[in-house]
């Protein structure tokens, strides 16, 4: 820490991200709650020229990516292999500066995993214990996790998990489930005696409690510390550590056939392997030294996992420090709907590159301004608009590109010498030297909303001073004093190149650039001389460009597509209606007929005006299926069945002898009923 003075000096940083399941892209949601957070922050050490390691990779491990594996045909070794590259790939086209990107599937992984099991079964710390679990019959396997399906007992959802409810949020245990169901064959499971290891939690309470209840009541964030203090107060039980499944790291043991760590005992741990993986011989610092400040930026649903359950595997070891802080945001909503993968609602990393390239920046600046901290918080594709076109092209863009073409036209683009100061331009200064420290102490207590605003600030302060100086109608009447206002506001242009490169780490460097700015670090911000006189600048490019609203209405249009096919697969067909006798039905005369003619009627957007030959003299029907027969004179000759003994009613002046039968797809589209082959005209129908 380096404003906030309660904080021991720490020697060096160990930042982990949560490791994203590698069975599908990474979308908004994920980078607002863990990625754009997570990297501001190492950003900004590095900045203040600590020693900095940030530790991201794949989780490809767990339930979820067997069953999609199953699902489409190949090795979940083929699922995360895909995933892994396209998230790899799409964080560092963003600008996510991990110092490593690695993957539990890795050699590396599950040798570390297994030995930490090892070392903790030999130490006694495990309890093992005999239970009953469900075991699916058909496919002669024990049904883990999300391999089973069922009622979830609190709040009566019919697509509970096995571990978790995901709509109550509740964890569960599978027996938990009513009505449950194999999600491999769908067939009832059975119980079956199976052994397994668990970590006894319960036992771990009385520290957890010092530790987060007493130790972190004032620096954990509210939510995080609630949930925490819910968790202990509730009780802590044994959890098991290890899964019957094929797909993981290998149980360790002799009489461990057919059985794997569970994916979050081996996860956390990818963050221990791939510190290994980075530093080799020097690995042990960052995990073992007390002058090591651990840091967990994770999402709320991984809370119980990095608070409890993974610091109780480090305590359990004995040898590791503890997370000085988990700073857990809340989930980001897309367009005032929670973000799913399964009904594809989201913007997706790797699409929104390519449809906004060289706009990186733009998201990392939205997603932060809007990230959801201490709510859950939505994003919107105007808002997106608007911070763009409002705040980074009017209040940043346009105050740097001011002085620059101001710089270029009146002093040939060298930085002018000052003169004398006014009172405006002494206290312009003095509110600039304010801003490195407002930022910095934001950042460190994990305020990153609050962070860029005053970031935000410092851009606005130096529009205001070109508001008032005016340096553009000067010139003439006064070089001087011109030289001094753009010497002034080139300062400030200098220290946003350093105070922005946490959160715009693209628009920092191209300011430097233009500035011809010799890397500068934090410690250098806030000072009125970062540019020297004389010196050359290079010629200024617009850091950002206006987002058209056709551009925000190609993307709101993407969603109302999928929003549209989400309601189609939503189709099932209506309930049958009450039972109706034979002779009732009887009563109803349909019959076929061929269409005559067939026209729109006037002054009538939806009805179509049919003459029918029903083999009596032909009759009038008027239908309501225009907008989906937009050529009415191609329907001619056509064979459609109509009921032919309703009572005749007028629509729009004509009237109409009896219904012609169509059918309404899911979509709402109605489509002729006609015979599957040509039939003699007026036959009835039954
Ligand atoms: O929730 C998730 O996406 C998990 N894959 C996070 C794991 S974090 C860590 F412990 F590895
Ligand atoms: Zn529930």
């Amino acid at each position: 820490m380096i404003y906030t003075e309660k904080d021991k000096k720490f020697k060096r940083y160990t930042v982990t991200s949560a490791l994203p399941y590698a069975n599908g892209p990474v979308h908004i949601g994920h980078l607002a709650g863990v990625y754009v957070p997570a990297d501001i922050y190492v950003r900004y050490l590095r900045a203040q020229g600590e020693q900095v390691m940030f530790i991201g990779g794949s989780d490809e491990h767990g339930v979820p990516i067997t069953i999609k594996a199953r699902k489409e045909g190949c090795s979940p070794q083929d699922i995360v292999d895909r995933y892994h590259t396209i998230i790899k790939n799409s964080f560092a086209e963003l600008g996510i500066s991990f110092d490593i990107y690695s993957r539990t599937s890795s050699k590396e992984h599950h040798e570390t995993a297994a030995a930490y099991f090892e070392k903790l079964y030999k130490e006694g710390k495990f309890i093992e214990k005999t239970s009953m679990q469900y075991y699916d019959e058909e496919a002669g396997q024990f049904l883990a996790d999300r391999y089973i399906t069922g009622t979830c007992p609190h709040c009566g959802n019919e697509r509970a998990y096995g571990d978790q409810c995901e709509a109550c949020g509740t964890s569960l245990n599978a027996t938990d489930l009513i009505n449950p169901k194999s999600a491999l064959s769908g067939a009832k499971p059975v119980l079956k005696e199976t052994k397994h290891w668990f970590l006894p939690l319960d036992k771990d309470e009385p520290w957890l409690r010092q530790w987060i209840l007493e130790n972190h009541k004032d620096d954990w964030k509210t939510n995080v510390y609630g949930q925490c203090k819910s968790w202990i107060d509730a009780g802590l039980q044994p959890r098991a550590v290890t899964r019957d499944l094929d797909w993981g790291v290998k149980v360790p043991l002799k009489d461990a056939e057919g059985k794997v760590l569970y994916v979050w005992f081996d996860a956390p741990i990818g963050y221990i392997s791939f510190t290994k993986q980075l530093k080799g011989d020097d690995w042990e610092k960052w995990w073992k030294n007390d002058d090591t400040k651990l840091v967990h930026f994770i999402g709320k649903d991984n809370i119980v996992f990095h608070c409890i359950i993974f610091p109780s595997m480090l305590h359990a070891d004995g040898s590791y420090i503890l997370p000085e802080n988990v700073p857990a945001n809340e989930f980001l909503n897309l367009e005032g709907d929670k973000i799913s993968t399964s009904r594809n609602w989201a913007v997706w990393l790797h699409e929104y590159l390519k449809e906004f390239p060289g706009k990186q920046d733009v998201l990392r600046y939205t997603l932060c301004s809007n990230a959801p901290e201490t709510k859950d918080n939505d994003f919107t594709w105007k808002d997106f608009q608007l911070k763009n076109n409002s705040e980074l092209v009017a209040i940043l863009g346009n105050f740097i590109n001011r002085i620059l073409v101001l710089t270029h036209k009146f002093f040939g683009g060298k930085v002018p010498v000052k003169g004398e100061l006014t009172d405006l331009d002494r206290q312009t200064i003095a509110e600039m030297a304010l801003y490195p420290e407002k930022v910095g102490r934001s950042i460190e207590t994990y305020r990153f909303r609050e962070a860029l605003a005053e970031m935000m600030n410092l851009a606005r302060l130096g529009n205001k001073y070109l508001t008032e100086t005016e340096p553009w109608k000067l010139f003439k009447e006064n070089p001087e004093r011109t030289a001094t206002v753009l010497n002034i506001a080139l300062q400030v242009c200098a220290n946003l190149a350093i105070l922005c490169a946490p959160f715009l780490p693209f628009t920092a460097d191209k300011i430097h650039a233009m500035l011809n700015l010799p890397a500068k670090g934090w410690k250098d911000a806030g000072g009125a001389e970062l540019l020297e006189s004389g010196y050359q600048l290079a010629q200024p490019e617009l850091l950002f460009e206006k987002i058209e609203d056709a551009e925000i209405e190609a993307q709101v249009n993407k969603l109302l597509e999928t929003k549209r096919q989400n309601e189609l697969n939503a189709w099932q067909p209506a309930s049958i209606k009450e039972k109706v006798a034979f002779d009732d039905f009887g009563k109803v005369d349909i019959r076929v007929g061929t269409v005559l003619e067939c026209s729109k009627v006037p002054k009538a957007d939806k009805l179509l005006q049919f003459k029918i030959d029903d083999g009596m003299g032909g009759r009038t029907i008027v239908s309501g299926i225009a907008k989906y027969y937009p050529e009415p004179e191609k329907l001619v000759g056509m064979q459609v069945c109509f009921i032919a003994n309703f009572e005749p009613r007028k629509l729009k002046g004509v009237v109409s002898e009896g219904m012609i039968l169509s059918a309404e797809d899911k979509d709402g589209r109605l489509v002729l009923i006609t015979p599957s082959q040509l039939v003699t005209t007026g036959v009835n129908v039954g």
